[in-house]
């Protein structure tokens, strides 16, 4: 299956990716070595042979131990061309003194890896309040079979954005184990839990499929989430608290994941649904640390020809247990499973009808302050 997809329109290949596996105090005195050099020429060359070094550094794990997070060897290499292309002395230095600047230290934020003084390397992750994706990332052990799963990249921007390499991620509606297997791939613990032991089973099988590069572990549970014992979960998993929840749960009953009554998907009416979705909240919330966050993954339904706009429904049942909003997402959402006649009778539906189609969904980031 394919790893390159469009995002906002630019194209992502998770397979270009290469990251470096170097020692900054070696990288320090090497970039210290080229700026005393006396001219353009000795410079330059001392600088060709940095190049060759961390060519053969590159590695393609996505998120490696090191002296320092995320380091990209192409946008690293870009400025290293810079420097070989300059055409004075002065300019040349110049380049050299920002690199040296750029890696001598990273400069993170408390939430995640992301080096601000490498702002411009993260060229992957979206920073707009609205995603246009594609295609879902096909990539490793994301095989899309599950009827109702997320696409792998929600949980890969969302975790890269507000968790740190060997924090806990927790997802309370695990279904098919895509956040468990972004964890694997981003080195981050992941522990999940669905109501569905089918479900469970067969993610598990597929999440240990998975490469486990971080050595990460990544634990699948049956359950009710409203009541399943989080804490020791997490206690089990040689955690203390959460760092990141992810929450996806059933678009109320536009897709009945199961017969259980406890499913979210089987509730009697809206209220209902968000009454369950709000004890979900009520065992998991006090788990998670301050100042770290909670994604949910939520789309609106029709009932009775009138619009029910479950997601902002749930996100203000989060609001209500003293979550700060600090975003809302609009994702683009196709059924591309949906046949073509399909589209087409939906699309008279609403010219008849006085509506729109459902092209989207919304992702909700909130922080426990
Ligand atoms: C929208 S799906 C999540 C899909 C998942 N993000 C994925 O990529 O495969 C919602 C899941 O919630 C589960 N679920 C429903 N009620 C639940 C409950 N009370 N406790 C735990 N899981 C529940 C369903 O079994 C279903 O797998």
């Amino acid at each position: 299956m394919s790893d390159t997809y469009t995002i906002n329109g630019k194209t992502i290949s998770r397979s270009e990716h290469k990251y470096l596996l170097v020692d900054r105090r070696e990288l320090g005195r090497r970039i210290d070595e080229i700026l005393q050099q006396p001219d353009t020429a000795t410079l330059k060359q001392h600088t060709l042979s940095l190049k060759t070094v961390l060519e053969g550094a590159a590695t393609d794990s996505e998120a490696p131990d090191g002296d320092f997070p995320l380091l990209k060897l192409k946008p690293l290499m870009q400025e290293i061309g810079q420097i070989l292309d300059a055409h004075t002395y002065e300019r040349a230095r110049y380049y050299v003194q920002r690199l040296k600047k750029g890696i001598a230290e990273a400069k993170t934020s408390a939430v995640n890896d992301i080096n601000l003084r490498r702002w411009k390397d993260y060229d992957e992750i979206v920073t707009d309040s609205l995603w246009t994706i594609d295609r879902r990332d096909g990539s490793g052990a994301h095989l899309g079979w599950y009827w109702g799963n997320y696409i792998p990249q929600i949980p890969h921007q969302l975790i890269l954005r507000y968790t740190k390499q060997g924090e806990l991620v927790v997802d309370p509606f695990l279904g098919s184990g895509t956040t468990l297997i972004e964890c694997r791939r981003l080195g981050r613990h992941g522990i999940g839990v669905d109501l569905n032991p089918n479900t469970v089973e067969r993610a598990r099988g597929l999440i240990e499929g998975e490469a486990n590069p971080h050595q990460v572990v990544t634990q699948a549970t049956a359950g009710d989430s409203r009541t399943v014992d989080f804490a020791a979960l997490i206690r089990d998993s040689g955690h203390e608290a959460v760092d990141l929840y992810l929450m996806h749960p059933p678009y109320h009953d536009i897709i009945r994941f199961s017969e259980n009554e406890n499913d979210l998907s089987n509730a009697n009416g809206t209220d209902r649904f968000l009454q369950m979705f709000g004890e979900i909240l009520d065992n998991t919330l006090p788990l998670l640390r301050k100042g770290r966050y909670v994604g949910i993954v939520i789309g609106d339904k029709y009932s009775q020809g009138e619009w029910i706009p479950l997601g902002f429904h749930c996100l203000q049942e989060a609001q209500n247990r003293g979550l700060l909003l600090k975003s809302i997402i609009v994702k683009n959402f196709d059924q591309t499973k949906g046949k073509r006649n399909q589209k087409q009778l939906w699309r008279y539906r609403a010219l008849a009808g006085g509506f729109y189609v459902f092209k989207h969904e919304y992702i909700f980031i909130l922080r426990k302050d």
